[in-house]
């Protein structure tokens, strides 16, 4: 059973971005059910849905002013921003702020909460495109976790290779470490 999502005071999200997170969030409830994880852990699978894209609308300026590492791109910004915001606020749990700070560009020091998130982002049913292959992967993460997640790294990859996008160091090493 789902439980509602609630936003932190703080975010800053437009109502289609706050339906987004709210199809993670529940993607990952329906994970960390399915895989019997304790409650503290469906816990930490909740939080990392809700937070990921908390700030995903804030301006550039204020991301910026929020993150101290001036070498990321803008679109990447949204993740240290909002882990800054909870770590500020007194969130202790490491593989939280790791799973949030990394989910745009993947971490290959991951534990199980950040690969979940990056999978949920990708699976959720609202995105337009493969939906029916991307069901069957969401369908298997119970089951396959460690499969799914690489075919999850390589797709994400390939789509960037194809539009021509920078792929940056920790997406590689990322897909060096599960490949
Ligand atoms: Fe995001
Ligand atoms: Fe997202």
């Amino acid at each position: 059973m789902s439980r509602p999502m609630v936003l932190p005071a703080w975010a800053q999200v437009t109502e289609r971005r706050r339906a987004h997170i709210e199809r993670v969030t529940q993607l990952l409830d329906r994970w960390s059910e399915a895989l019997n994880l304790t409650p503290a852990d469906q816990q930490l699978w909740h939080d990392a849905g809700r937070y990921h894209d908390a700030l995903r609308d804030a301006t550039l300026e204020e991301l910026r002013q929020a993150v101290a590492d001036s070498s990321l791109p803008d679109t990447v910004l949204h993740g240290p921003a909002a882990a800054a915001r909870l770590e500020r606020d007194g969130e202790t749990r490491r593989e939280l702020l790791d799973a949030i700070r990394w989910h745009t560009l993947g971490n290959p020091a991951w534990g199980r909460v950040g690969r979940a998130l990056f999978m949920a982002d990708y699976l959720e049913p609202g995105r337009p495109f493969s939906q029916q292959d991307r069901a069957f992967l969401a369908s298997h993460v119970p089951v396959d976790f460690d499969g799914v997640f690489r075919q999850v790294v390589r797709t994400r990859i390939e789509w960037t290779l194809r539009e021509g996008k920078s792929i940056f160091p920790e997406t590689v090493a990322l897909w060096n470490h599960v490949r």
